[in-house]
């Protein structure tokens, strides 16, 4: 986590560093740092809290002036959030400044070795002692800079993307990435270095992505060169066009992020099928399902990795799968999966879904199936990240930049594309009719207009979120297709209101949390009228009778529901396949609510980072 911004040019480099720390700052918000090269010396500023308390404190402490620099925001790994622990961390001889985004495992060791050569430290962090070893491998080995950095990391057993600056070089970063995103924007005679493209989109379209193992010298009026840090062979650098622009990454007039974000979703879901949902010739069209079609049909099982959110979208996609495809599906968590010695084989088809596509876990996860044979399918947001060029095959969910740290766009779009891909499949094996194939595209090409129909409950969404904004738990119930999205509002709510929330499959309620249920607990029931209904009914009615508060989640016209629950949200009636995009909307906006009401940071919430590039 962590985001990384740097400047090399004939620009101020302060506003350019500051405003895309601000874009950065879904990475990890709890401190932030500067340098600035004025001509003269480094000059670096740091603090403890967020971009804009770095901006407080560069006024009071130091220039903006510079035309070269790096700026840093932090989610602490090693060493708690502090002034001393933020980034750029010096070198004992002032001379070497870096950021650093990712955790070096053998710090420690290192540590010790440089500590008993007379190296001193001022902070907790692994940074400040990859900064002393590059220095030491400069001095004892006489090379320039690039070449330490180079000896440096071969040494280093662990995660990062680092830029690094001597400033007796200004006109020279050395950057370098294993596990961490990093890329370099290519302006005219100005390079700009961030762990995404948002920093400089405005600047220029041109960019390369640094992939693992690789390092770069920077050096203004030369071109880039690119070098594998293990073996120093030339790598041919890849510019892309980026696709992204300024408005995406604004808040268009909404109060926070999350909040534009949720509404983005009917235009999301449709951005995500459009082009491959073909109504009219009644066909999915996926090139990466196309191309790998055989994969799929024989693979013996699916088993999905993910983490968070996005590992919610894959149980809902289990019971899709299985359901439309007749395929067995395994949903596992990344972290899990990666460490427990799997039984993998050639026969499986492993679908890694990642928001970020950054995800250290899902990326650990990917390489272990790769490296046993199983062909990899990759769901992703974001365009060229680590996940989507790691696996064989993929299919983008198009849902645009999401930089609420909550996720709610994200989930929907993963759903979309793996109804897509199971749709695809059950064509393709048999399993559906082609009557109901034709049925299910033409109901999934409603959902984006049942989704802003749904969208008008906000403000009766917010008036109930008024009742419970005091709550200390919440409990979240669902079956079926509803189960996992019992999950994801439960996930939401604790995330961005901190009240503790539990998810669970209805039915499971007796074997434990009904000891929980007072009439001080809400108790959130996703209920639409099909799939088991009656089952969830008498759910609500145990709780009822247990003087637990009901908000319960139906499809419009339910009266039954109504008659016991303490409030209803109507969501209009759809497949029931489908209902998890529906029914997943005024869960995301009692949170939002309930989060804004208790004065909450809904976009950056405490202790979180949206994209987790450690394990
Ligand atoms: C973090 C984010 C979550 C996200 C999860 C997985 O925890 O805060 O919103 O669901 O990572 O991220 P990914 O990018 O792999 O979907």
């Amino acid at each position: 986590m962590c985001g990384i911004v740097g400047y090399i040019g004939s620009r101020e480099a302060y506003p350019i560093i500051i405003e895309g720390l601000k874009r950065l700052e879904y990475r990890g918000y709890d401190s932030a740092g500067i340098a600035l090269f004025d001509g003269k010396d480094l000059k670096i500023a740091k603090t403890k809290g967020k971009v804009s308390d770095l901006e407080a404190c560069v006024e009071k402490e130091t220039s903006k002036t510079g035309n070269v620099g790096m700026g840093h925001t932090r989610w602490a790994t090693h060493g708690v959030p502090n002034d001393v622990n933020s980034h750029p961390h010096a070198s004992n001889s002032g001379d070497l400044a870096i950021i650093h985004n990712g955790i070096i495992e053998n710090y420690d060791a290192l540590k010790k070795e440089l500590t008993s050569r007379g190296y001193t430290f001022k902070s907790d962090t692994d940074t400040e002692v990859l900064i002393n070893l590059i220095e030491d491998v400069k001095k004892k080995e006489n090379v320039k800079l690039g070449k330490a950095v180079q000896i440096a990391l071969n040494q280093v057993i662990g995660a990062y993307a680092i830029a690094v600056y001597d400033k007796n070089k200004p006109e020279e970063v050395v950057i370098a990435r294993l596990g961490s995103p990093l890329a370099v924007g290519i302006g005219e005679d100005e390079f700009f270095i961030a762990s995404d493209a948002s920093p400089f989109i405005e600047y220029t379209k041109n960019a390369i992505y640094l992939e693992d193992e690789e390092m770069a010298i920077i050096r203004l009026g030369k071109a880039i060169k690119i070098r594998k840090i293990k073996d120093d062979s030339l790598v041919d650098p890849y510019i892309q066009e980026l696709q992204i622009n300024l408005e995406q990454i604004e808040k268009g007039g909404y109060d926070h992020f999350m909040l534009k974000e949720i509404h983005e979703q009917p235009r999301a879901i449709r951005d995500t099928y459009r082009g491959r949902l073909l109504r009219d010739e009644a066909i999915i069209k996926m090139a990466g399902v196309e191309d790998n079609m055989k994969k799929f049909l024989n693979a013996d099982r699916i088993i999905i990795v993910a983490c968070g959110t996005s590992w919610h979208a894959g149980l809902v996609a289990e019971y899709i799968f299985e359901e439309f495809a007749r395929i067995p599906v395994e949903v596992e968590y990344a972290s899990e999966f990666r460490y427990r010695n799997p039984i993998i084989t050639e026969k499986d088809v492993l679908i890694a879904i990642s928001q970020s596509g950054e995800t250290a876990d899902t990326l650990a996860a990917i390489k272990l199936a790769k490296s046993k044979g199983a062909f990899v399918f990759g769901v992703c947001n974001v365009v060229g990240s680590s996940i989507a060029r790691e696996t064989h095959a993929g299919a983008y969910t198009h849902a645009g930049p999401e930089i609420g740290v909550a996720s709610t766009k994200a989930f929907t779009t993963q759903i979309t594309v793996l109804t897509l891909i199971a749709l695809r499949l059950a064509r393709a094996k048999g399993t559906m009719s082609s009557s109901d194939f034709r049925l299910h595209l033409h109901e999934l090409e409603l959902i984006p207009q049942k989704v802003e129909q749904l969208l008008q409950v906000d403000q009766h969404v917010k008036e109930i979120a008024k009742e419970y904004l005091l709550s200390t738990n919440c409990l979240y119930l669902g079956r079926g297709y509803n189960f996992p999205v019992a999950l994801e509002g439960a996930l939401k709510l604790k995330e961005i209101s901190y009240i503790h929330a539990e998810g669970y499959p209805a039915a499971e309620m007796k074997h434990g949390p009904i000891a929980l249920i007072d009439d001080r607990m809400p108790v959130i029931v996703i209920a639409p009228s099909k799939g088991h209904y009656e089952k969830v009914v008498s759910n609500i009615q145990e709780i009822k009778s247990r003087k637990g508060k009901i908000i319960a989640v139906v499809t419009e016209g339910d009266t039954a529901v109504r008659d016991i629950a303490d409030h209803v949200i109507e969501i209009p009636d759809s497949e029931e396949a489908f209902s998890p995009l529906l029914t997943t909307i005024p869960l995301q906006l009692l949170s939002y609510h309930i989060a804004v009401m208790r004065n909450c940071n809904v976009d950056q919430p405490r202790n979180l980072a949206k994209s987790v590039t450690v394990e």
